[in-house]
């Protein structure tokens, strides 16, 4: 597969309470503006949960990279993303011998955890890795023929500094743009324990990731 590729990338963000979001909020300011991107927010676009299954399939055709934009909420995605992926994902269509209409796209979450990053490790109180704790979705990446990449983490949500939050901001745009502009190496992504890690060594914020 050609890794590095120019791609459209779709956010498909799900916090159910934005009004009193802290980090979210900032994280997702000017998506909507950048170029390659479509940022398509699930609770805004469907507060009732009637969630119109062509229109999304239509989004999913149309992008290459697709993001799972979300706050951890009991391990998991908040209940509007197991919704549209109870209904999207259809048989014969995202999966099984006929549905193909997903393969080689690239799918990895964007997440933000009130725990501190050494909280998700083995010895930590939380016991898993963000990344072990994700795999139903990395697993439904398989079964749909998607290349699975590590998720996008901001932890340690509730004490978090403003300016921090914008750091954090700065480097999920440059990733994002990074795949828009073909500059992401999806293998070499694919093996990491969190995205951010791939700004690592880079000419660009290579000192400020971490
Ligand atoms: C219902 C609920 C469940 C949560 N579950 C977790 C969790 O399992 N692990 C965790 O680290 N934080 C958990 N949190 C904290 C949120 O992840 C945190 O508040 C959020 O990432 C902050 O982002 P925001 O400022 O955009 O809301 C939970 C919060 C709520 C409201």
């Amino acid at each position: 597969m050609e890794t590095r590729l120019h791609r459209k990338v779709l956010i498909l963000f799900a916090h159910p309470a934005l009004q009193h979001s802290r980090v979210n909020r900032k994280l997702i300011a000017g998506l909507d503006r950048l170029e390659g991107i479509t940022f398509h927010d699930l609770y805004e676009n469907y507060p009732d949960f009637y969630i119109d299954v062509e229109r999304e399939q239509e989004l999913l055709s149309e992008h290459e990279v697709i993001v799972f934009h979300h706050p951890l909420y009991w391990y998991s995605i908040p209940a509007i993303l197991k919704e549209w992926q109870d209904l999207v994902l259809e048989h014969g269509w995202a999966y099984g011998h006929e549905g193909r209409a997903l393969q080689n796209k690239v799918l990895f979450n964007t997440i933000t955890t009130g725990g501190p990053e050494r909280a998700y490790a083995a010895d930590g109180y939380n016991h898993y890795t963000l990344r072990q704790l994700l795999a139903p979705i990395e697993q439904t990446a398989w079964l749909c023929r998607m290349t699975y990449l590590p998720p996008f983490a901001v932890h340690g949500t509730h004490l978090m500094q403003p300016e921090l939050i914008d750091e954090y901001r700065q480097q999920y745009q440059r990733i994002l743009k990074a795949f828009t502009r073909g500059e992401l190496e999806v293998e070499q992504a694919a093996g990491l324990e969190r995205l951010n890690d791939i700004l690592v060594g880079t000419q660009k914020g290579a000192s400020d990731v971490r």
